[in-house]
């Protein structure tokens, strides 16, 4: 499958195994990859950007992956676009996307699967069991089988981020991860895939998340030092605007631990449902 792409003469190659995609990228002397489970928005497509600073060569992998999803999670609704999808990259300047089926990536049971590290198990970690077990893994893959230089990611997921870099320095993988700030809706909300399940009454209220956290990252800017009671009152306030919150946590940058007195960098994070969707969001903090 090819499709027109942005720059002149540029053309996307869409290819789905993992012996197409080598042959493909043979000889090419700077790939960067792009990771992404398609339904593309505006904020993969500034991933596809920044990585075109990094390489000649972009490659976009689109692939749902099954073992990231916690049992009764959304894996079967999650949307797969992969012609608009296509069509969004290939007008970014994206040069290939390697969408693989399950039985390319998954041909047998996946059973060596990497730990990921103890920082995966709080925040996000402890209410999607599994989850960063299974991103781990299919990264992992991904790096063997594309071989990039850079990998592109987005800030708007906070902990995964801190993760695969955690990855990435532990498995020694020579990738440098690039890390790309979140792009926000005008009205503030985090772009993300899950934003499409909304109604368009929770549309509007999902603003809330953000503006939450803004309060937050206000109040320690402006001296507060009361972290957990700035956590608990935007909880409350979002309880009480009808959200079902799974936290809202202060953590250091450099190791997503609780903050100490002497930690200047922060990050407050938080996650909540409303009704069947669970947004995430985070804004970094200078105390
Ligand atoms: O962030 C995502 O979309 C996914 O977790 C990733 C990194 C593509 C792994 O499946």
């Amino acid at each position: 499958m090819n499709a027109e792409g942005a720059g002149p003469g540029s053309r996307l190659e869409v290819v789905s195994t993992v012996e197409a995609l080598r042959a493909r990228l043979r000889g090419e002397a700077s790939v960067v990859l792009v990771p992404t489970m398609g339904n593309l928005h505006a904020g993969h497509l500034a991933l596809v950007a920044e990585a075109r600073r990094h390489g000649s060569c972009v490659v976009a992998s689109i692939f749902v992956n099954r073992l990231q999803f916690e049992p009764g999670g959304d894996f079967d609704r999650y949307p797969r676009t992969l012609e608009r999808d296509c069509e969004l990259l290939a007008a970014a300047g994206c040069h290939v996307v390697f969408a693989p089926g399950e039985s390319e990536l998954y041909p047998e049971p996946q059973e060596i699967r990497l730990a990921p590290p103890k920082a995966a198990e709080q925040l996000c970690g402890e209410f999607r069991p599994g989850h960063f077990e299974g991103v781990v893994t299919v990264v992992a893959k991904l790096f063997n089988i594309v071989a990039p230089h850079t990998a592109v990611f987005g800030r708007k997921d906070y902990q995964q981020l801190f993760v695969i870099r955690t990855l990435v320095r532990q498995m020694n993988y020579p990738v440098r991860i690039v890390g790309v700030d979140t792009v926000r809706e005008p009205d503030g909300l985090a772009m993300s895939s899950r934003n499409g399940y909304l109604s368009s009454e929770e549309r509007t209220k999902a603003v809330r998340l953000g503006r939450e956290l803004r309060a937050v990252k206000a109040a320690i800017e402006s001296g507060r030092r009361d972290h957990e009671a700035l956590c608990e009152i935007a909880t409350a306030n979002l309880t009480a605007a009808g959200w079902r919150v799974d936290y809202v946590a202060l953590r250091n940058q450099s190791g997503l631990a609780v903050p100490g007195p002497a930690d200047r960098d922060l990050v407050v994070l938080g996650a909540a449902w409303l009704g069947r969707t669970r947004l995430i969001d985070n804004l970094e903090i200078r105390a």
